[in-house]
């Protein structure tokens, strides 16, 4: 199925995703509506679109990336400012922020991504497009529908034309063991999966008892849907350099990399780390605008 040629469609992006709503409106023939922001010095923001999006169905782009809430709130906005224009409104929201928290792992606390689900349709998203959302459990607080594509095919293509010498794809933890086994299957090779344990409540990560035969001398894919702050990604690195393994090269869909995690996992010793541009940042190496594009045109 395709895109209705009687739908007009109209994007409005801010500042976060412009990359991919640039990519998106060429690919979809659509206009892109850009939108300039003014901080307050109290740090409130002002946005003003561009534009008036003139569509049937308006596709609001923005990633709730670190900054988490401004980059929330803005796209609270925009979605409230499109439905002016169209009872229509999609949500392309490339990283959901927030997805981790999709339950309580602690006595008291809160599940934010239950409160950004609520707020999202309250502001009138119709539906909400995202890419590789942190857990299957996060789309089920979602009311209205939400279509989570993955980047994980185009990750492995872009990995399958590295020089890879007999690769093992790896996961930092056993809840990432199926992204692993799936990713393997794409670059026709094995996968494991390491055990990692995180203090809830320091965040502090530590790897359990991990029998790993295989690494010696073999090339490490290190496959995750993220890397923040590349705790994860250190220590299963400098595990799987201690055992032996050649380079290690890292892939994730989004790399937020806060805290000068790039340079510190270059230093640990991985050869390349390779992200997608959901959220922009140099390792940003493929591009998920086709995805996005091929899940509106195909669920118009
Ligand atoms: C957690 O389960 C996620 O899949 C990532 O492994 C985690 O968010 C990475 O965080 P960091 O880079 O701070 O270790």
């Amino acid at each position: 199925m395709v895109v209705d040629p009687l739908t007009k469609l109209a994007i409005i992006t801010g500042d976060a995703s412009q990359d991919i709503a640039i990519r998106l409106s060429q690919r979809l023939g659509c206009a892109c509506v850009g939108s300039t922001t003014r901080v307050f010095p109290d740090g409130e923001a002002k946005i003003t679109l561009e534009s008036t999006p003139a569509g049937d169905e308006i596709i609001v782009v923005q990633s709730a990336s670190p900054p988490v809430d401004s980059n929330l709130l803005r796209t609270l906005s925009m979605i409230h400012k499109a439905r002016e224009s169209s009872s229509r409104v999609i949500a392309v929201i490339p990283y959901m922020g927030y997805a981790r928290q999709d339950r309580e792992f602690l006595p008291g606390e809160i599940v934010t991504l239950e409160v950004v689900a609520d707020l999202l349709q309250a502001a009138g998203a119709t539906k909400i497009i995202t890419v590789d959302m942190h857990s299957m459990a996060g789309l089920s607080k979602f009311e209205i529908p939400i279509l989570n594509v993955s980047a994980m095919p185009a990750l492995a293509r872009h990995i399958k034309g590295t020089n890879l010498r007999d690769p093992l794809v790896v996961s930092p933890d056993m809840g990432g063991s199926a992204r692993a086994a799936l990713f393997a299957k794409m670059i026709d090779s094995d996968h494991t999966a390491l055990v990692k344990e995180r203090d809830r409540a320091t965040g502090e990560v530590t790897l359990g008892k991990n029998d790993l035969s295989d690494v010696t001398g073999r090339d490490v894919v290190l496959v995750d849907d993220m890397i923040s702050t590349g705790g994860s990604m250190i220590k299963s690195t400098e595990l799987l350099k201690s055992m032996g393994c050649a380079r290690i090269f890292v892939a994730c869909t989004h790399a937020l990399l806060v805290g000068g995690a790039e340079q510190k996992l270059i230093e640990a010793g991985v050869e390349e780390i390779i992200s997608t541009n959901t959220i922009p940042a140099g390792t940003s190496k493929v591009d998920v605008s086709g995805i996005i594009a091929d899940v509106i045109t195909s669920n118009a």
